[in-house]
């Protein structure tokens, strides 16, 4: 049902996008992987190549905060493969830290990435979707449902995020357009600075939200969950 149809992930060179990209490629999806930095993306392409079909992998760098260069990625895939299907908006980032030492360079990234960057990503792609009948994804976190200390800008972009993509929902679903918000609680990966490691055993890894991802795309076109948390079994006391 899935094969060879196309899917862009934004930020897909690392962590949760490239744990995605993985089980896609595994379900023999055509993969688009974008990123801002080269040697990520072909050191993901690399591992990535080592045990997938190479035709079914394309590598981009474009930034999400830069609308042409979100057009572009869409162009690409164009020329290589034709109309996308699945777009996964998961590109992200954080910056922690009390409003008081929160930088105005700190509090634009994260709403130019998280929220703005999510929004160029549809605005690009939604023609593919109307004609393909098509399937967004947007990868928010439990930061768009909790609020914590320290993390003002973030909860600011992924609170964002989740009230975005529901009315995006709203909006697209008589095209025949699925719209569903992915909540992850803790993930290992490279977010925040972060280099998984054994100690992060216990949180969920990027595979399990690529399950996610694939469950959601094999799910009855009449059935759509829209907003998922997802959150560690066992977090430590
Ligand atoms: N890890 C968690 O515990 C957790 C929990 C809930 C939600 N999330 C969300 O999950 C998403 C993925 O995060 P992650 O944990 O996988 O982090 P990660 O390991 O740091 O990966 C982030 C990916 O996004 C890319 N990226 C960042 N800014 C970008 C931009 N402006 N344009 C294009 N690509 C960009 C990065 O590549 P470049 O740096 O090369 O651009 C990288 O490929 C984020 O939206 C994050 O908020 C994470």
């Amino acid at each position: 049902m899935i094969r060879d149809k196309i899917v862009l992930i934004t930020g897909g060179s690392k962590g949760i996008g490239l744990g995605i990209a993985e089980t896609l490629l595994s379900e023999g999806m055509k993969v688009a992987i974008t990123g801002r930095n080269i040697q990520s993306l072909e050191e993901a392409r690399a591992y990535l190549i080592s045990r997938y079909p190479e035709g079914h992998l394309l590598i981009i760098k474009a930034d999400v905060c830069q609308k042409e260069q979100m057009e572009k990625t869409v162009h690409d895939i164009h020329q290589t493969w034709g109309e996308i299907h699945t777009v996964i908006a998961n590109a992200g980032v954080g910056h922690f830290s009390s409003v008081e030492d929160l930088t105005d360079a700190q509090w634009h990234d994260t709403i130019n990435t998280n929220l703005t960057g999510v929004y160029y990503t549809i605005k690009t792609s939604l023609e593919d979707l109307k004609a393909t009948k098509g399937y967004l994804i947007t990868i928010a976190s439990l930061a768009g449902t909790n609020f914590f200390a320290s993390a003002s800008a973030y909860n600011a972009s992924k609170f964002g995020l989740v009230g975005f993509t529901q009315a995006v929902m709203l909006d697209l679903r008589k095209y025949g357009i699925k719209v569903t918000t992915i909540m992850p609680g803790s993930v290992t990966s490279y977010f925040n600075g972060h280099t998984p490691a054994p100690e992060d055993e216990w949180k969920i890894q990027p595979e399990d939200i690529g399950q996610m991802v694939r469950d959601l795309l094999f799910m009855h076109p009449r059935t759509l969950p829209s907003k998922i948390e997802v959150r560690p079994t066992l977090p430590p006391k």
